[in-house]
């Protein structure tokens, strides 16, 4: 394709690559990892190098962890609620006002389509700072009436009051870099807690970026600390780290089975996020057009690079073998081309380990006997492309349908009864999101009853909110990021007796 017709790179964003070597960000200040080692950061969409990156570990995260225990009662503990407000409101400004150069850096860093990035993940890392930014000055305790019965007729005041955690850790992944570790950063920040934050070693940029825009906004120094580094040595550390409080990881589910074990060491709160396998139904009385759009965009958003992606798709046997068709053509006419040019629709893999791994799976697909209607190759290219694929004829106990896959690959299959696609639905370890695709209302719901999943979409697909609750159940994790539920999570309840008599 021509780069002719591609849009400049933001002069901000410009100035920031230009820099050729990122440094960790700790204390306030850009440092070099204490072994002094970095790693490259690529452009997925041409393999070439991005930047060189300060490679942390151990040392970094004993130096940040530090850093933010020092400054969990510095000027951040002393800044009022409404102070607190104003800083979360002035990142959200920032953010907004350099939208477009950080949609560019995740474009360039990640592989994610321009048009996803500015229509989806901008506006909403810029959403989750603005709810939070509101926050702090409604976080409270309550008056609790007690009664103690050795002691009648005596009179206590009993209150509560919401305290931050502390040191929070978090570690997340490479498809949303920005969004990620803004879903993190807002509420644990509204809570007045302190942060080391490990971004994946595939997208390290965006994070240190915005670490450097918070500092602006006023975040005091030693608040949010940035360490970029790989999972067994950065991350590791960060799980086990004695000096750090709670962990909130997203990520797979095997990383996250070892960092809920590192986290005992001295009993971590834990809020995890973890992988999907999740089924999009489409009964043959849905709005099928609706539902055409819904079962596409629900896998192939992102590159399928989604925890939430719908990649099991069932639909209802009497329009199953239509619906298949047209999804399959479809898919076909996706452009998939340099993602800095809005008219690409799918960019390339974050990496050339993850087109791999997903090639790999369409391999499994093809051997173990489903048939492939589209896609089910690499695109050319030197970037890690991956064609939009979709089997036909999925049965469950193939790979394909209950491995997560997390690239642009659909298993759909065709059901006869309600009971039957709930319970195959449900036929899985994971337990993220749903959704459904019907006219009747009483339908809808009784699925959403049955169907076990942290979220049910019922006539859409991946929508979310700074104020809806987001998170899994079964091996799909636990807790409850955005919303109230990241208050609860991100704060300590205490209880405070008082003898009045
Ligand atoms: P991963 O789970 O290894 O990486 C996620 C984060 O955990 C990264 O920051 C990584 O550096 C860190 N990490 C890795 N090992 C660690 C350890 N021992 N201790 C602490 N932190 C550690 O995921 P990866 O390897 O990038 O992707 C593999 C598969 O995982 C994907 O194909 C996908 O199926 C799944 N995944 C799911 C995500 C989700 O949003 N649910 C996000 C990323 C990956
Ligand atoms: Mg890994």
């Amino acid at each position: 394709m021509s780069t002719a017709t591609l849009p400049d790179l933001h002069p901000l964003l410009k100035d920031f690559l230009s820099r050729q070597r990122h440094k960790l960000l700790i204390d306030g200040a850009p440092v070099d990892a204490a072994s002094g080692r970095t790693f490259e950061t690529l452009n997925p969409a041409t393999g070439e190098r991005l930047g060189t990156v300060a490679e942390g570990a151990a040392a970094d995260v004993d130096r940040a962890v530090a850093a933010a225990r020092k400054a969990l009662s510095g000027p951040w503990a002393k800044l009022s609620p409404a102070e607190r407000e104003r800083v979360l409101h002035k990142a959200a400004d920032l953010l907004e006002s350099r939208a477009e150069a950080f949609a560019q850096l995740e474009v360039l860093d990640n592989g994610k389509p321009i048009r996803e990035a500015k229509n989806g993940d901008l506006p909403l890392a810029v959403g989750l700072l603005r709810y939070f930014g509101g926050w702090p000055t409604k976080i409270h305790g309550e008056t609790t009436p007690v009664s103690v019965p050795y002691f009648p007729g005596a009179k206590f005041l009993h209150y509560t009051v919401r305290e931050p955690v502390g040191v929070v850790g978090a570690i997340i992944p490479w498809n949303f870099p920005l969004l990620m570790a803004v879903e993190r950063l807002a509420p644990a920040l509204a809570c007045g807690n302190t942060v080391v934050l490990k971004p994946a070693e595939q997208t390290p940029l965006a994070a240190l970026w915005l670490g450097e825009l918070l500092l602006e906004a006023g975040v005091p120094p030693g608040v949010v600390n940035v360490v970029p580094g790989f999972g067994p040595t950065a991350g590791a550390a960060i799980a086990a780290h004695m000096g750090i409080d709670k962990v909130t990881f997203t990520g797979s589910t095997e990383v996250g089975r070892e960092v809920v074990k590192a986290s005992a060491g001295n009993m971590k709160r834990l809020s995890m996020e973890l992988g999907g396998k999740s089924p999009n139904i489409v009964f043959a009385d849905a709005d099928l057009d609706a539902a055409a759009k819904g079962i596409f965009m629900g896998v192939f958003y992102n590159q399928g690079q989604c925890c939430s992606a719908g990649s099991r798709v069932f639909i209802e046997r009497s329009i199953y073998d239509k619906a298949l068709e047209a999804f399959a053509a479809r898919a076909k006419t996706v452009r998939q081309g340099n993602p800095l040019d809005p008219k690409t629709h799918m960019g390339p893999l974050v990496s050339a380990e993850q087109r791999d791994r997903v090639l790999s799976y369409i391999e499994s697909g093809k051997k173990e006997g489903a048939q492939l209607l589209a896609g089910g190759a690499a695109a050319p290219g030197a970037g890690f492309f991956v064609q939009p694929t979709v089997f036909g004829g999925v049965k469950d106990e193939m790979t394909i349908a209950r491995e997560e896959i997390f690239g642009p690959v659909a298993s759909v299959t065709p059901f006869d009864t309600v009971e039957e696609a709930v319970a195959r639905a449900n036929g899985t370890d994971y337990g993220l999101v749903s959704a459904v695709w019907t006219k009747d209302v009483k339908k809808a719901h009784r699925m959403a009853q049955m169907i076990k999943a942290g979220t049910v979409w019922i006539n859409c697909y991946h929508f979310v909110d700074a104020a809806a609750p987001w998170g899994g159940v079964k091996q799909s994790g636990y807790g409850r990021e955005k919303g109230p539920w990241a208050i609860e999570n991100y704060t300590t309840l205490k209880s405070v007796w008082v003898d009045l008599n």
